[in-house]
């Protein structure tokens, strides 16, 4: 520990596994782009850690350190990947499956990529309605799953001789669920898993598999997973961080991007519309009403909780807000996002904007599952249990504390976050007052 630091950071020494259910179109351009990177074949565009700085103290001491320098990170070099797929195929196979990248790119990284054999699935179509696969594990109670997870962990671990591993879900969205009584405390929640109470979602028993095993879990989808007191207690309990949900990617990126910006000039709102085409095995499953219902949630919550209609009701109380995703099989993984933006200024005079975002949805994704990676290892590292709302800025539905809403703006999480890097090293937080400059 430095003298000035806050807490106490354990070194990233050794290997970092990263441990993902679901191998499609996200999972494998992360891969790849990691070998990729690693051998100089292209740059980690969109990645905080790996391009981001932070500046310390007065601008007047012109102290900007790279964030990979300035808080002990585990180096690219350094992960190990373990993924668990409903689907056969290697990473290599499933990247040329899902069309993002380009054959020349992924032919350069078949060796590694052709490596990693997805581990047999806990899946239920129950939660998944447009997928089905033969990688599955052999019948048996929730339990009895997570227990086989638990051992899937244990010997990835024995094989790769990693030191740490991260969780992070990258498989299909489930239906939409309210957490129900199962999901009230632990102990509810174990009774559950030994009676495979139909509440329980395979995602949960990926991440209770995890954080039994002291293993952070981050959740790139927006359905329910750990945002439920059960698994809440699990994590404070093994003194584990977690965080999510949903990927703040492509069109809520730009919306929490737009509507601070109207906010901040005080303009108003008529009505926000929002749509999509996408083409990707996430769109497919995203054509379930139950899977969409997750999704529309997830990214419906950004502008109400943005705009605070109650502090700012001339300007924002009767917005209409609508959100579709249409599959759409030609696009792929190029998905197209439509917002027409209806917004009013001086006495009421209409306006409108339109976006037109010809987007690469896993492009986009990659470098939020890195950094969420890395950050999670550091917060564990760092001895940071439960929810890490610092993390929200990678996030389309920022789990938070009961107590207060989750913040959205992407300009303030990512000052959070950067607040929160500050605080760890025992650095003055950046308020912005800069009155000492004009003394
Ligand atoms: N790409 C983005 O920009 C973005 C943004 C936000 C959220 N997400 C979410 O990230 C997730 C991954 O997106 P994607 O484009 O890679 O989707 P994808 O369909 O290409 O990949 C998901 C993979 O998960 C597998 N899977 C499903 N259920 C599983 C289970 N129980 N266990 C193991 N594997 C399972 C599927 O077989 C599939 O290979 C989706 O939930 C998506 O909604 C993506």
């Amino acid at each position: 520990m430095r003298n000035q630091d806050n807490v106490q950071i354990a070194p990233a020494q050794g290997k970092l596994g990263v441990l993902v259910p679901g191998m499609g179109a996200v999972t494998t351009t992360f891969i790849a782009g990691l070998e990729a990177i690693k051998r100089g074949l292209g740059k980690p565009v969109g990645s905080l850690t790996q391009l981001g700085t932070i500046r310390l103290g007065k601008r007047t001491e012109g102290r900007s350190p790279r964030i990979q320098d300035f808080v002990p990170l585990a180096q690219l070099e350094d992960l190990e990947i373990g993924c668990w797929d409903i689907f056969e195929d290697n990473a290599y196979e499933a990247a040329v499956k899902a069309g993002v990248l380009e054959m020349g790119l992924l032919e350069q990284v078949k060796q590694p990529m052709a490596g990693i054999q997805p581990m047999t699935a806990v899946f239920d179509q129950k939660f998944v309605k447009n997928l089905n696969g033969p990688n599955l594990k052999p019948r048996g109670s929730n339990m009895e799953h997570a227990e086989m997870v638990m051992d899937d962990i244990r010997q990835f671990q024995a094989r790769t001789g990693v030191s740490r591993m991260a969780m992070i879900w990258c498989g299909s969205t489930e239906v939409f669920h309210q957490p129900a009584a199962v999901h009230a405390t632990l102990k509810d929640f174990e009774c559950g898993l030994q009676k495979s109470d139909p509440e329980i979602s395979p995602s949960q028993i990926y991440a209770y598999a995890a954080l039994k095993m002291g293993v952070p879990y981050a959740n790139g989808a927006p359905h329910l997973t750990t945002d439920m007191p059960a698994l809440l207690e699990l994590a404070r309990e093994r003194n584990v961080p977690v965080c999510g949900k949903d990927y703040k990617s492509g069109q809520t990126f730009m919306k929490t991007l737009i509507a601070p910006g109207l906010k901040s000039r005080l303009l108003g709102l008529n009505g926000w519309f929002s749509t999509n085409i996408l083409g990707n095995r996430d769109g497919e499953v995203l054509d379930d009403p139950g899977s969409f219902r997750s999704k529309e949630v997830s990214k419906s919550s950004a502008l109400e909780f943005i705009l605070q209609k109650d502090l700012y009701p001339d300007l924002y109380e009767h917005f209409y807000h609508k959100v579709r995703i249409e599959y759409y099989p030609p696009r792929g993984d190029a998905k197209e996002g439509w917002d027409n933006i209806d917004i009013f200024g001086w006495l009421g005079y209409p306006m409108q904007i339109k976006v037109n975002f010809l987007c690469r949805d896993s492009i986009l994704a990659a470098p939020l599952m890195l950094d969420l990676v890395l950050f999670l290892d550091l917060a564990q590292r760092a001895g940071m249990r439960g929810v890490q709302e610092w993390l929200s800025f990678y996030f389309k539905a920022p789990m938070h504390a009961p107590e207060v809403y989750p913040e959205h703006d992407i300009f303030i999480q990512l000052m959070k976050l950067k607040n929160t890097l500050r605080w760890m090293r025992g650095e003055d937080l950046i308020t912005h007052l800069g009155l000492e400059y004009y003394d």
